[in-house]
């Protein structure tokens, strides 16, 4: 439990986790979606196909055509064991063993990366977003075929979008290449301003060059562990050939179709409201206790807000006197692809308290005012 206070060995706050918040899991609406979905339905505990149960794929569908007028085929899409399992079957198809892998310099990927392959490389960013020609070289450089792992919308780590000029340029880049995308929208419906920004799944119209990830982590609740992937036709049937059971859980499949059919909107309109509060909340701790000790852009959506430091800065000093002091963050490090030290740190504020997180972010502003 996270308790405001000074610490005594005690936990303050704990700004390292981007799991969603207690207050917004619809706990009440799934044992109803339990209740209406399972009497009747012996389809929820047999096992089903590969690609996972039909109407859970109908309610992505459903999802994509109301948020984003994408119109999808059922053999576009398969469900998944979280978005984690789309991920790894995605990169397993386009990484030979030790093959080489290639991410934002940046990335929430470099951790299930580091476990796949002896060889994660670095596509580096500048303002706007992943360099297109990095990718480029890096094609040319490489007598193997790789595929690029990216997050252009609310960024884990660094909560940056990548605008539509950008990404048509790596689109265009990567198709002229030969090199497949893996897009990894895990936030996508956590918009809490601004304009929606296309998927590089719309931009490129389907043509198997991206694969797409999503997941109901973050507006159901991470536990349910259910995700998507979709592509054209043909890529998520290779892609499935990788997929070991017997299609993800029909039964937890069943009920949050059912949620979801019922709940849709308002659940979203629901995550979307109270996030938004805590991001806000989050910037304006941020404001009154770090000022201009550090620097760090507002995310438009997501779960994370990343806070860079002048390069005189010692980081590593930074994390252990917070933990010292009750207060847990992650090294900026931790995400780094290239090996580079850079100068920051993630806050998480989704899942912790508001009390917590601004008493957190006010001990991390008196730690950093210190060194
Ligand atoms: C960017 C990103 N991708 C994928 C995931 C995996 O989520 P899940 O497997 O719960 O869908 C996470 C989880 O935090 C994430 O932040």
């Amino acid at each position: 439990m996270v308790t405001p206070g000074r610490s005594d060995g005690a936990l303050v706050a704990d700004l390292t986790v981007g799991q969603p918040a207690v207050d917004v899991l619809p706990l009440e609406e799934l044992a109803e979606a339990a209740r209406a979905a399972l009497p009747g339905n012996p389809k929820a505990l047999l096992y089903t196909h590969t690609e996972g149960a039909a109407e859970l794929i109908d309610v992505v569908r459903a999802k994509l055509q109301h948020y984003e007028g994408l119109d999808l085929d059922r053999d576009q899409i398969a469900i998944t064991s979280g978005s984690s399992q789309a991920i790894d079957l995605v990169l397993r198809t386009f990484t030979e063993l030790d093959g080489p892998l290639a991410m934002d310099e940046v990335s929430y990927g470099a951790i299930p990366a580091r476990r796949l392959t002896g060889r994660v490389d670095h596509i580096p960013f500048d303002d706007d977003g992943p360099q297109p020609e990095a990718v480029a070289r890096h094609a040319r450089a490489l007598d193997r075929p790789f595929v690029f792992y990216t997050m252009p919308t609310f960024q884990n780590p660094t909560g940056m979008t990548v605008g539509m000029t950008r990404r048509r340029e790596l689109l265009d880049v990567c198709r002229a290449e030969g090199v497949p995308i893996l897009e990894d929208d895990a936030y996508y419906e956590l918009r809490y301003e601004g304009e929606r920004v296309p998927s590089l799944l719309e931009l490129d119209g389907g043509s198997g060059l991206v694969v797409r990830t999503g997941t109901f982590s973050k507006i159901l609740g991470a536990g349910i562990r259910l995700g998507w992937m979709a592509s054209s036709a043909p890529l998520i049937d290779r892609v499935l050939r990788l997929k070991p059971d017997s299609g993800t859980s029909p039964f937890a499949s069943a009920i949050a179709a059912r949620f979801m059919q019922d709940h849709m909107e308002s659940q979203i309109a629901r995550v979307r409201a109270f996030y938004r509060d805590k991001r806000d909340l989050i910037m304006e701790a941020l404001d009154r206790h770090l000022e201009d000790r550090a620097a760090w852009r507002t995310p438009e959506g997501g779960f994370f807000v990343w806070i860079t430091f002048d390069p005189s800065r010692d980081v590593a000093a930074i994390v252990r006197e917070c933990a010292e002091r009750g207060v847990r963050v992650r090294s900026g490090a931790e995400f780094r692809v290239d090996g580079d030290t850079r100068h920051a740190i993630r806050l998480a504020f989704s899942h912790t308290e508001p009390q917590a997180i601004e008493r957190g972010v006010e001990i991390l502003g008196e730690v950093v005012a210190e060194q």
